[in-house]
């Protein structure tokens, strides 16, 4: 009785729509009116504010902006451009929302033969993800034949059934090396790109296929496309899982292995975390909503900006052994950096979700989750911090309270630092006062300081102040540039440091709106973060314009600056001595530059 096929990947390959039609399209329609058909809208400033469609809500914090047609919700961070809207409201895969919203406004389809035309300059991404569909689909087939028989059954030891197979559209990697390539050269796709999309490797002019002798898991973006795979040994062969390095489409640092089905779950009140594969689709296939997984690597914060995209909180469900408690709590340090509220659930006995779920059952696992529901992740925090202590002794009770006292330090409600307090007070037996002391004098943690590698390497680790402060210096620029509110040219896209905003100021450099951007952005984070440019608010008063043009401006090249000099004191540092009087000399001359811009900057702030 599933609706779930295989056919579900990658219904969204969007290269037959000309984009000059889309964007005349989008020309003559007004979101303002297509959003107003299903959500009664206010005006307020420069914006129309109703309630969310996409979660229950009892105040308004769903906006839409008719300066850059984008609409955004502050609660629930959906959003996106008349396109998306009817997408995510009406449930269209992109090709059928533009059908109707061009019958809206009565403009004639594009003529077919266009679109052949079109077809074969498919964008070297499009023609990945149409292999990588092919390629899963042809796993998945492989199941069911003879070659494929011991996978098939692997899987059914592990608890899934063939509807179970079907959704996830799981499948076979023979052993012999040479079946998908074969299969795939019958359709005439050069070699090139099948080794481009990782699905074969080449030795010495040789190719043969990348996974072999696996249970395959297709691994898809939010939109269902293909992107990658990750494949299953058979026996105890190693590595256990293969996964597909990264590709033109795949970035195993800002995917998430379940994401697909979130965007079909509305209304999500939680993400369930989780290590593998395996335990997503189990929890999944018992009935636990909202199920991801990380892949392969531990969480990055790109993954956590993703993942908030579909629920305010989440449960991070790792594996119930030493190391993936551990993993827990670097996960928790990610969630908090990005302020995205979390809880750790721990399984007994060392099991993972996949174990306990086939052991307890959904009532079992909703069972665990409520018991862990008042378990705030301070607790977890104490807990685990406590397990290096012997409380037994009075010097290790002292040295716990004083490393516990440097976590409290950043809790932010008094009343939930009160509880922690009560239990640590039983824990270490010191008084509420002395506690409450040694919060206030401890500095604080080196979590929220800036680390230099991460000065010098701002997109990596959690993001520090510098780079946050940054990015919304990048941010206002480019949500004015996209209102039109700053003349092209003002702002040198090279100012930019962060990858995607230098494409999105090209792109609105080139005359492109902000709409199109995001709905182009086939990326999710790059999606994500066009969105948290034209959705959030910037709202700039005429007066201030100019002064918030300059700041912004300076603030891009001193970070830029800063990140020269970081590189330049990190070389010297390393070669201590022996790196050359040039390396310096650019130092000290960056460092004075500095001096100038920061008294510059404090100057009018
Ligand atoms: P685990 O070793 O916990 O496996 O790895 P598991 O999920 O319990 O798998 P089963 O139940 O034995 O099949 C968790 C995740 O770590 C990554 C995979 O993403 C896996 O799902 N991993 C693990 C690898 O990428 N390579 C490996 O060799 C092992
Ligand atoms: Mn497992």
């Amino acid at each position: 009785m599933t609706n779930y096929s295989i056919m579900a990947f990658g219904t969204a390959l969007r290269g037959s729509f000309p984009q000059e039609w889309i964007a005349q399209l989008r020309s003559r329609l007004d979101i303002v009116d297509v959003v107003s058909q299903t959500v009664a809208l206010k005006k307020n400033g420069g914006r129309y504010w109703g309630l969310c469609p996409f979660h229950n809500e009892k105040t308004p914090s769903f906006s839409v902006r008719p300066d850059v047609q984008v609409y955004y919700c502050f609660g629930c961070k959906a959003g996106g451009d008349v396109i998306s809207f009817v997408m995510e409201t009406e449930r269209l895969e992109f090709i059928e929302a533009l059908k109707e919203l061009a019958e809206r406004v009565h403009m004639p389809l594009p003529d077919t033969t266009d679109m052949t035309e079109l077809h074969r300059s498919r964008t070297e991404r499009e023609r990945i993800l149409a292999l990588n569909k092919r390629a899963a689909q042809w796993f998945h087939s492989r199941l069911w034949t003879s070659e494929g028989k011991p996978y098939l059954e692997y899987l059914y030891r592990r608890g899934l059934d063939d509807s179970g197979i079907r959704r996830f559209g799981l499948g076979a990697a023979g052993a012999d090396g040479q079946s998908l390539m074969r299969a795939l050269r019958d359709d005439d796709t050069p070699e090139d790109l099948i080794v481009k999309a990782c699905l074969a490797a080449k030795r010495e002019d040789r190719s043969f296929d990348f996974f072999r002798g696996r249970a395959m898991f297709p691994i898809m973006d939010a939109k269902g496309g293909v992107v990658a795979f990750g494949g299953r040994a058979m026996g105890d062969q190693q590595p256990k899982y293969l996964n597909s390095p990264d590709t033109p489409v795949f970035n195993k640092r800002r995917n998430v292995y379940g994401v697909h089905e979130l965007r079909k779950a509305k209304n999500l009140r939680r993400i369930v975390l989780v290590e593998g594969y395996m335990d997503a689709v189990s929890l999944l296939n018992a009935g636990v909503v909202g199920v991801v997984a990380t892949l392969g690597t531990s969480l990055t914060s790109e993954q956590v900006t993703l993942i908030h995209r579909y629920a305010p909180e989440a449960l991070i469900a790792y594996d119930g052994d030493e190391a993936g408690q551990k993993a827990a709590l670097r996960a928790l340090d990610l969630f908090q950096a990005a302020d995205m509220p979390a809880r750790v659930v721990t399984f007994p006995d060392g099991m993972d979700p996949d174990d306990f779920i086939r052991r307890e059952g959904l009532t079992g696992f909703d069972a665990l989750v409520e018991s862990h529901s008042a378990r705030s992740a301070y607790q977890f925090r104490l807990a685990r911090l406590a397990i290096q202590f012997d409380l037994s002794k009075p010097d290790e009770r002292m040295r716990y309270a004083i490393e516990a006292a440097k976590i409290l330090k950043t809790v932010r409600e008094p009343v939930e630092l009160d509880s922690l307090l009560d239990r640590l007070i039983v824990d270490t037996g010191y008084s509420k006062e002395t506690l409450a002391r040694q919060i206030g004098s401890t500095p604080m943690p080196a979590r929220s300081r800036i680390a230099p590698e991460e000065l010098a390497a701002p997109t990596r680790g959690i993001p520090s102040m510098v780079s946050r402060e940054t990015d919304k210096a990048a941010r206002t620029l480019l949500s004015l540039m996209g209102a039109g509110r700053i003349p092209v040219g003002t702002v040198d896209c090279d100012d930019f440091e962060n990858p995607t905003h230098q494409v999105v100021c090209q792109g609105l450099a080139e005359g492109r709106s902000a709409a199109e951007l995001i709905d182009d952005s086939s990326d999710d984070d790059v999606r994500t973060e066009t969105l948290a440019i034209f959705g959030e608010p910037r709202d700039v008063s005429e007066e201030e314009l100019p002064r918030t043009i300059n700041d912004c401006i300076e603030r891009l090249r001193m970070a830029k600056l800063n990140a020269r000099i970081n590189e330049l004191l990190a070389a010297i540092s390393t070669n201590a001595g022996s790196s050359g009087a040039e390396g310096k000399n650019e130092l000290n001359e960056l460092l004075t530059r500095r001096q100038r811009l920061r008294s510059g900057l404090s100057g009018h702030a």
